[in-house]
């Protein structure tokens, strides 16, 4: 499928370069002349990247941005900046923006960044990463005797500068944790900079971590710093570790013992002040064993590991889980706040949540979107569980399932091709929500 990339900007010459260089590309481009217009068009569709100008009638970008960050977090903010505005740019990078081209700009460049922020959105959506949290203690809820361990660890990390090695499962909660180091830490004013090893590819990592100088290679037409640099005076969260190329675990290393590095075509070592999060759910140990994870590497991340259990190992936070997010999706919704029916509450009690709590997040999210009445029952939730029912199904039925996730994905796909790629059409075709497609499209993972 088409990436889309929205791009708000009240030039219209320039709207139009971007739109040449992007559709060349492959992209789908839709344009907004500005930030009001982009925000109506985001409450409507799905962009996998926001380009926006910073200066512009009404809303203006950096308002444009904060809106976004709120509503639509999973969607990358890249700035375009002229002479003047680099600065406003830098800063909201540092407090979440993906990524800044300047003007004029270059192609290469161009398509470098959002090539870049494509890949991070198209993670953050398979992670399903939610809206702004509120409630609970970083957005975090728990009652079992392991959650009031992992709170008491979470604290002794965030009062130590050591590097913080998290362990769990996929959905057992490491990037929240991760933030919530970040906030009671010393640096909690200072920026959260996020890379994930998984998204990035081999040959961009350098550039990306430490930035580059003007020259240093084809397309940097200006210098720019690298994450790291931007994470100074707060905290760099790396994602999944494990993925990072071995080429540069060893330049890792040298940041991670003196904090020193040199931007790619720099010849000026640079230091920044930042302590290191990382996370990973596999078992890094073992990739060591294996020479794909250096092991003084290792020892080095894991100054203070924090290892999250499965949900399933703490089965007294599903029903407090569930609340919250069933109290949430309704808010979100706008309905009336629901409850679980008792059976329903047992079925969740009782399956083993092999997605751990993201899976819990979901199944939620969909049964409050399926439910009809007060109560939200079995049924809701047997829909809701269908596609995840199969843990505890024998081959045949798991064969089964996995056969109506391939029509289903086929279904899906069809009607997207037929309607030219735009999802509302094909949600139209398929009589389904809008928002409801969209959800069916991660969960199902389709791709086009
Ligand atoms: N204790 C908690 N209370 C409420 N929500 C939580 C809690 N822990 C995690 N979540 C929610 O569960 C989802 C998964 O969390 P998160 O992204 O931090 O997990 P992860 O371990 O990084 O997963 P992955 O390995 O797949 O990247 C998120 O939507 C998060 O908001
Ligand atoms: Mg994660």
């Amino acid at each position: 499928m088409k990436a889309t990339i929205l791009v708000a900007e009240d030039d219209r010459n320039l709207r139009r370069v971007l739109r040449a260089m992007l559709v060349r590309e492959g992209y789908d481009v839709a344009e907004a002349p500005d930030g009001e217009a982009a925000s109506a068009w985001l409450a409507e569709r799905r962009a996998d990247a926001l380009i926006t100008d910073i200066r512009m009638p009404k809303m203006d970008g950096l308002a444009l941005f904060r809106h976004v960050r709120e509503r639509h977090p999973d969607v990358p903010v890249i700035f375009i900046t002229a002479y003047g505005t680099i600065g406003d740019a830098v800063e909201a990078i540092r407090s979440g923006a993906f990524d800044y081209i300047s003007k004029p700009f270059d192609e290469a460049e161009l398509l470098r960044v959002v090539g870049n922020a494509v890949r991070t959105s198209a993670v953050s959506v398979r992670e399903g990463a939610g809206g702004e949290e509120t409630g609970g203690w970083f957005g975090m809820v728990g009652c079992s005797p392991a959650w009031r361990e992992i709170r008491k660890v979470i604290e002794k990390a965030a009062a130590s500068p050591l590097s913080v090695m998290i362990m769990g499962e996929t959905g057992t909660g490491k990037e929240l944790v991760a933030r919530a180091i970040h906030g009671i830490s010393r640096r909690g004013k200072g920026p959260f900079i996020k890379i994930n090893g998984a998204a990035i590819p081999p040959a961009l990592w350098e550039a990306e971590v430490f930035g580059y100088e003007k020259g240093a290679f084809t397309g940097a037409v200006t210098s720019k710093p690298g994450r790291f640099e931007l994470a100074d005076e707060g905290t760099f969260f790396l994602d999944e570790i494990g993925d990072v190329p071995l080429s540069m675990q060893a330049k890792l290393l040298r940041v991670l013992q003196d904090r020193a590095f040199e931007r790619v075509g720099g010849v000026k070592t640079l230091t920044a002040d930042v302590r290191f999060i990382c996370a990973s759910n596999r078992d890094l140990r073992k990739e060591t064993g294996k020479g794909r994870f250096r092991e003084d590497l290792y020892y080095r991340v894991n100054g203070i590991p924090v290892h999250l259990p499965s949900l399933r190992a703490r089965r007294e936070d599903i029903l407090p889980l569930a609340d919250y997010f069933l109290a949430r999706s309704c808010a979100e919704m706008g309905i009336a706040g629901r409850k679980l029916s008792r059976e329903t509450a047992e079925i969740l009690e009782r399956y083993p949540w092999p997605g751990n709590i993201r899976e819990l997040e979901n199944a939620v999210g969909r049964a409050v979107a399926l439910s009809e009445g007060e109560e939200i029952t079995p049924p809701d939730l047997c829909i809701a569980l269908a596609d995840t029912e199969e843990e505890e199904a024998t081959p045949e039925e798991m064969r089964f399932h996995e056969s109506v996730r391939d029509h289903k994905r086929a279904i899906i796909l069809r009607a997207i091709r037929k309607s030219g790629g735009s999802k509302t059409k094909a949600a139209e075709m398929l009589g389904l929500q809008p928002t409801y497609l969209s959800r069916l499209i991660r969960i199902l993972k389709v791709e086009g």
